[in-house]
């Protein structure tokens, strides 16, 4: 038996589960490195890979995460422990639950520092500071930002402290509330956006650059770029998904959740495009510009536009729920186990996991400024963590669950576990897990790794 000391329940309904993963999810991923990714990839191809890799390596592996979460109902760690002491798998298998819940930690590290930036950039955006700023007095703006590291780990506290506030929660009231209340706030915000958007903005230009491509668009860059941000946007591999399977209704079907919710996660991306596109168009501003497309090009258009204040406060009011919802997940691996295994007060958990990482944050605030000089590898340090966490962790965490799942844990459990009344869907995950998301995830990541 696992030693949880405190089971923390099951949601109420198959919905809420949706909403939780879906919130995961959807993020800072979405909104603001889906589109500058998009542009920096050739558009429309990077667009097609993507889909390709949501639908081949994403979804399958999803499935394999929430169906591990789901066979004990414990937190990930105690969840392969209980699998080895029940000799279905070695010991040495819980060392994929650390790596997880180190991944997460990590990302949630310099995500809540890039949140912090939104709440700072809301602020901005509602008091007019944009108003009829050009290229350079918006570059500055940005550069002023990250030359202040006492702004910057103020706004990050105060990301934090609305961490603590959710994820101190309880599973089933009140984590489940608060995504049932900030996901339709946030798709309805997309919509009117996206809305908006579409009517002032250059819409032609924009269905040219995400639906019309070459094949030699198509380079391993890009297919890279692609796996790896379906990892990241899917939540795969951090521990996230693998927790929230715990509290899922045994009544549910783990597969059509998860499609629902990669088809939510590209939906929104694709909203994502269609607001920053046609502006980013009609205001003739770089599309390449890379991580500052949010931050940097769309405040001009913003100070530009009738009605931008409203507009600017909207868009980052969406950036900051999206990413919260995403954040709150990152840490349910650690509050889980430190709930369910040493009975510590959810609040307490949440606390102390977002101390340790509101110090690491501080070091990757001091990386944007008083310490850019220092670097490892040529890096700075939220560069570092940046390409460590989704180049290499990342993909080692994923291969291994897969490895674990489609190899190590006996077939009959899954089938038991996807209660799938039609065995031809079990055996399509099964094969695709086993023959073409695994080799497909080695294949890249160590082609990545030798030319790197
Ligand atoms: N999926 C989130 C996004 O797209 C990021 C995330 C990563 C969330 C890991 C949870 C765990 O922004």
């Amino acid at each position: 038996m696992p030693k949880n000391r405190c089971f923390q329940g099951i949601w109420a309904s198959p919905w809420v589960f949706i909403f939780a993963a879906t919130g995961s999810a959807v993020g800072l991923g979405n909104l603001w490195k889906f589109p500058y990714m998009m542009g920096e990839n050739g558009g429309g191809a990077f667009l097609f890979v993507y889909i390709l890799c949501l639908l081949l390596v994403g979804l399958p592996v999803l499935i394999a995460e929430v169906a591990l979460g789901r066979t004990v109902r414990s937190n990930p760690i105690d969840t392969v422990n209980d699998l080895s002491e029940r000799h279905i798998i070695a010991k040495g298998w819980v060392a994929l639950p650390w790596l997880a819940g180190l991944v997460g930690f990590l990302i949630f590290s310099f995500y809540s520092v890039i949140a912090g930036w939104c709440l700072s950039y809301f602020k901005r955006a509602i008091t007019g500071e944009f108003d009829a700023i050009n290229l350079p007095k918006s570059q500055f703006i940005f550069d002023e930002m990250l030359a202040k590291p006492e702004e910057m780990a103020i706004w990050n506290s105060v990301f934090l402290a609305l961490v603590i506030l959710a994820v101190g929660q309880s599973v089933t009231r009140g984590l489940a509330k608060l995504v049932k209340l900030l996901l339709p706030v946030l798709i309805i915000l997309l919509i009117t956006l996206s809305f908006y958007s579409l009517q002032v903005g250059d819409v032609a230009q924009t269905i040219d650059f995400l639906f019309g491509w070459k094949w030699s668009d198509i380079t391993f860059d890009v297919v890279l770029a692609a796996v790896g941000h379906a990892f990241f946007s899917l939540s795969i591999g951090m521990g996230a998904m693998f927790a929230y399977g715990a509290y899922m209704s045994k009544h549910m079907s783990i597969a059509r959740a998860c499609s629902i919710v990669v088809g939510l996660d590209l939906l929104v991306a694709l909203l994502a495009g269609l607001i920053i596109f046609p502006l980013v168009f009609a205001y003739d501003l770089n599309v390449a510009s890379g991580p500052s497309l949010t931050f940097v090009s769309l405040p001009i258009v913003f100070g530009a536009i009738q009605g931008g204040q409203l507009l600017g406060g909207l868009f980052f009011t969406l950036m900051i729920i999206a990413a919260l919802t995403s954040a709150i997940s990152m840490l349910e691996l650690f509050v889980a186990w430190l709930h369910e295994r040493f009975a510590m007060d959810r609040f307490k958990a949440a606390i102390i996991s977002t101390t340790a990482a509101w110090f690491l944050g501080l070091a990757v605030i001091l990386s944007f400024n008083d310490w850019s000089d220092f670097k490892i590898l040529g890096m700075t340090l939220f560069e570092l963590l940046d390409s460590l966490t989704s180049l290499v962790m990342l993909p080692i965490s994923a291969i291994v669950l897969t490895l674990l799942v489609a190899w190590f844990i006996p077939q009959n459990v899954w089938q038991k576990e996807l209660i799938t009344r039609n065995a031809k869907h079990f055996s399509w995950w099964y094969v695709t897990l086993k023959y073409i998301s695994l080799p497909a995830m080695l294949l890249i990541a160590v082609t990545g790794w030798l030319g790197a």
